[in-house]
């Protein structure tokens, strides 16, 4: 097995507050891994180091074989992101922003491929204008695409869902499962744990920047437990700790 991910020990603190705390994790080719946990648990700060957006202040973030912290642009070249609450520049129109992603990104044939976006996430009618004028929806429909565009062999989204409808959500949640399936990984996190249970394989459980559990979610199936109950039951226990 080929390992994709993999933090050791890493830590991050803003001031007096322990964002992350000496977590470790390892992620494989072909998984579909969701980090979970509550608000404020270290979720976006663990995809940040994990993408070269901010610095662990302790321990290392190898992203396929590379050190995130030592050469964040040699992570960001190779991996698709959606960071948290990302929007696509305002002053470009949803062509425009995918055309500058392919010069950025060395992407042949783009126009093919970004109306085959256009229509699968059916925001055609959208292209042609400025993203500070679309939704949060079709602003959301655009980060997903750029971030899918080039076929990464690695993506990571901080909530893919959010700003979905549902028949969106359907929509996405059937593309993440297929695109594992090609052999590619994808790292999410997410709060939303019926979906973690439906499309994971793997999991990790954040909380106050604790890492309180990770496995695959088979081995909470085949014991016969849910994710939704788990996760409720660890962190309501780790509140009382
Ligand atoms: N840039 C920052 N400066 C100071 N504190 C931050 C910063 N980013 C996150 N935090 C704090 O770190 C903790 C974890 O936040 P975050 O990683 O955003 O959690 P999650 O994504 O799970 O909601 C929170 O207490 C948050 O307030
Ligand atoms: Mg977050």
């Amino acid at each position: 097995m080929t390992t994709v991910i993999e933090a050791r020990d890493v830590s991050k603190s803003y001031g007096d507050v322990q964002a992350v705390n000496h977590v470790n994790l390892s992620v494989e080719k072909g998984a579909l891994f969701g980090l979970l946990g509550p608000n404020g648990s270290g979720k976006t700060t663990m995809i940040k180091m994990l993408t070269g957006q901010t610095r662990p202040t302790g321990g290392t973030a190898t992203v396929l074989g590379i050190d995130a912290e030592k050469d964040p642009v040699g992570v960001r070249g190779r991996v698709g992101i959606i960071p948290e609450q990302e929007t696509p520049p305002s002053f470009l129109t949803a062509q425009e922003y995918l055309e500058f992603v392919a010069a950025v990104r060395k992407i042949p044939d783009i126009q093919k491929k970004a109306d085959w976006w256009f229509e699968f996430l059916d925001f055609a009618d959208k292209k042609n204008v400025l993203c500070k004028d679309l939704s949060r929806g079709t602003r959301q429909k655009l980060m997903f695409t750029q971030a899918f565009i080039h076929e990464p062999e690695l993506a990571l989204i901080d909530e893919p869902l959010i700003n979905f409808d549902p028949i969106m959500q359907d929509l996405v949640k059937d593309y993440l499962a297929a695109y594992v399936k090609k052999g590619k990984t994808i790292f999410i996190s997410t709060h939303i744990l019926e979906v973690a249970e439906e499309i994971c394989s793997g999991f990790a459980i954040l909380h106050k920047g604790n890492l309180l559990h990770t496995g695959p979610v088979a081995e909470l199936t085949a014991r016969g437990e849910h994710l939704p109950s788990y996760f409720l039951s660890l962190v309501r226990k780790d509140r009382h700790v």
